[in-house]
């Protein structure tokens, strides 16, 4: 069985002192939970203070993104190794953000899974279908390209070496969730190919998290489907009752 995973997205989000209240509200509200376990992604300047919080709790830190390169000049970037120094984990790579507003390209993305995996941070790997795509019928077309070029060339030899987030492009910050029913379609058919990819055992392992307008009224028929092993949240994960009622609809 996949592990159960609620991750939060703060994006560019929030004050350090905003960020350490949130985080301690959460980790005191997960403390006895064994399941789900739960990621905090919050903005480069506040890993190192939430760090802190977190290190001794069983929430998991996580960046927002990576460079590709191991270290050089590439002023106001962020290395993996410099991420593993402070105790991060997890880190996100492809959000459709960074695809639309920093044109990160498939191949790019596919080097930050490398990168991070050398390093030994787990990639939580966004991939997903725009509007016009869904549209014309080409989701699960785009679905299958993502994976094979995002992924090519990566080994994976278990189900918690990375997690993947199916995140409809149209569903991300606009308030309009997939149905229930579309989400497991997809993460399906994203399981069937990481099994043709790699082997149906590690397939099986691998948690496929569902993101796009989860909030607490949709989580628990989006995360009670089969193949939703949790969810990458973005609004919600900035509102103490809204992201502890999804952790529940977890469980
Ligand atoms: P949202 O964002 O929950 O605000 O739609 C999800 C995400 O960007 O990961």
């Amino acid at each position: 069985m996949p592990r159960k995973i609620i991750a939060g997205n703060w994006k560019m989000n929030l004050t350090v002192s905003e960020a350490q209240m949130l985080a301690q509200e959460i980790i005191v509200y997960v403390k006895n939970k064994p399941e789900p376990l739960v990621i905090l992604c919050p903005p480069f300047p506040f890993l190192s203070a939430l760090y802190y919080e977190i290190s001794s709790s069983n929430v998991g830190l996580g960046a927002q993104n990576l460079h590709a390169e191991a270290s050089g000049a590439f002023t106001g970037e962020v290395s993996a190794g410099m991420l593993v120094s402070i105790g991060c984990e997890y880190v996100i790579i492809g959000h459709s953000e960074r695809r639309t507003h920093f044109k990160e390209t498939d191949e790019l993305i596919n080097k930050k899974v490398i990168r991070a995996l050398l390093s030994r941070l787990t990639p939580i790997l966004c991939i997903g279908e725009t509007l016009e795509e869904r549209e014309s019928g080409k989701t699960l077309e785009r679905i299958r390209q993502q994976i094979q070029d995002d992924l090519s060339g990566v080994e994976i030899t278990s189900g918690t070496d990375i997690i993947i987030a199916y995140e409809p492009v149209w569903a991300i910050g606009t308030g309009r969730n997939a149905t229930p029913e579309q989400a497991e379609e997809v993460q399906s058919a994203v399981r069937q190919l990481l099994a043709e990819r790699y082997d149906q055992s590690v397939a099986d392992e691998i948690s496929i998290l569902y993101g796009g307008s989860v909030n607490a009224d949709n989580a628990i028929p989006i995360l009670t489907q089969p193949n939703v092993d949790g969810a990458l949240v973005g609004g919600a994960s900035l509102k103490p009752a809204q992201f502890k009622a999804i952790i529940d609809a977890s469980q």
